[in-house]
């Protein structure tokens, strides 16, 4: 029987190659190559700095420290999301509050975050759900009207674009993962965007420990000594990730033209069928890290496609729905409405730039059987 996943990434002899010369290098951590990713991912996103981190987690809990949230500030996040976008803000001891979602497209609602916010409030983090660009606008307007920082979780939207700007230019830093089943795959891997060089700095100490310099750096400056001035972490991405994300860099665009492709060809095939993918917002380019569908009777649907080798996923139960945040923060049932309706109906299909036509076609007629049934 075919297996087709929901994601994977696509390595090639280019990848294979880079990688072994970063093996055969000097350094397989802290040497050029982060650098020179940083450089790719910035060049290609339009922003002045990116720091690369060890995961999309790290660079989210680096975030959280370069705004200094911490005890008694709260941070705006959608319900809708993986449960990292607020971990970030427990990591820092402060106290995620969830904002429901728009119908359509699943994507934080502008006006449910305006209600969430109180005298504690510090930021809000927009998720680009799926791959698309939320409401930028609508959120810059709230956060200036009331003095807020604005983080974009990007991890499934590298390449999306806003109004013609691209995803990790629209808010004061931008999160990117590079897990396997995102655009761009290290293994393990994030980086942050962002225009502000205090910020740039800030996040840089983060990921070596709060420590002020870095090895290579005092190493070729024939010095021993640093500092420890912040408590950080060791969330630094090494040479040998690094040297696959700029090759995989290189291949970004056709990876997002293929993920369009196949979004198109789903999109017709459910075109007058029960089946109802998320809308698309005006104004914006999809990235396509997911293809959600609403389909009512979602855990029957889930379980005979499973049955039919089809890896469909469920992104995501809302987080305030999850023990531990119903215990810590006694959230539950009834918070986000629109996100906890949405949970019982959507699902993921498969979505990656070497799903072939035969799988795509494999995929909607044995989901459109499923449905007829
Ligand atoms: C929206 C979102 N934010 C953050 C993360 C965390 O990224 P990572 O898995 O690289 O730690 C993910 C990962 O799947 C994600 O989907």
């Amino acid at each position: 029987m075919r297996k087709i996943p929901y994601g994977r990434q696509h390595i090639d002899a280019d990848d294979v190659k880079a990688v072994a010369e970063a093996l055969q290098s000097d350094y397989l951590t802290t040497g050029p190559r982060v650098a020179e990713f940083e450089q790719a991912v910035v060049s290609y996103c339009g922003a002045r700095h990116a720091v690369a981190v060890s995961n999309g987690t790290a660079a989210l809990h680096a975030a959280m420290f370069a705004l200094n949230i911490g005890p008694g500030d709260e941070v705006i996040v959608p319900a809708i999301t993986f449960a990292a976008s607020s971990n970030c803000v427990l990591y820092m001891g402060a106290t995620p509050v969830f904002a429901d979602v728009e119908p359509d497209t699943l994507l934080i609602s502008p006006d449910s975050a305006r209600q969430r916010i109180t005298a504690r409030t510090k930021a809000i983090i927009g998720v680009d759900y799926a791959g698309q660009p939320c409401d930028w606008d609508a959120l810059r307007a709230i956060a200036d009207e009331h003095g807020l920082a604005l983080i974009a979780d990007g991890c499934h939207a590298l390449g999306g674009t806003c109004n013609g700007r691209k995803v990790g230019t629209l808010a004061e830093m931008t999160v990117f993962s590079f897990h396997p089943v995102k655009h761009v795959a290290t293994g393990e891997g994030g980086m942050i965007l962002t225009d502000d060089p205090d910020y740039d700095s800030r996040l840089r100490l983060f990921r070596n420990h709060g420590i002020t310099t870095e090895a290579r750096t005092r190493d070729e400056a024939g010095e021993w000594f640093y500092e420890m001035t912040e408590l950080g972490y060791n969330y630094r991405l090494t040479d040998i990730q690094a040297a696959l994300g700029t090759s995989q860099m290189r291949k970004l665009t056709t990876f997002l033209n293929t993920r369009r492709d196949i979004a198109k060809f789903y999109d017709t095939a459910f075109t007058g069928t029960a089946i109802r993918p998320l809308a698309t917002r005006d104004g914006v380019e999809h990235a396509y890290h997911l293809y959600v569908i609403r389909v009512s009777d979602r855990d029957r649907v889930f379980k005979e496609l499973r049955q039919a080798g089809i890896g469909v996923q469920v992104h995501y139960i809302p987080v305030h729905l999850h023990p531990y945040y119903r215990e810590k923060l006694g959230t539950g049932v009834g918070l986000c409405p629109v996100a906890e309706e949405a949970y019982g109906q959507i699902l993921s299909l498969p979505m990656f730039p070497d799903l072939t036509e035969d799988d795509m076609q494999y995929v909607v007629a044995t989901l459109k059987d499923i449905i007829a049934e």
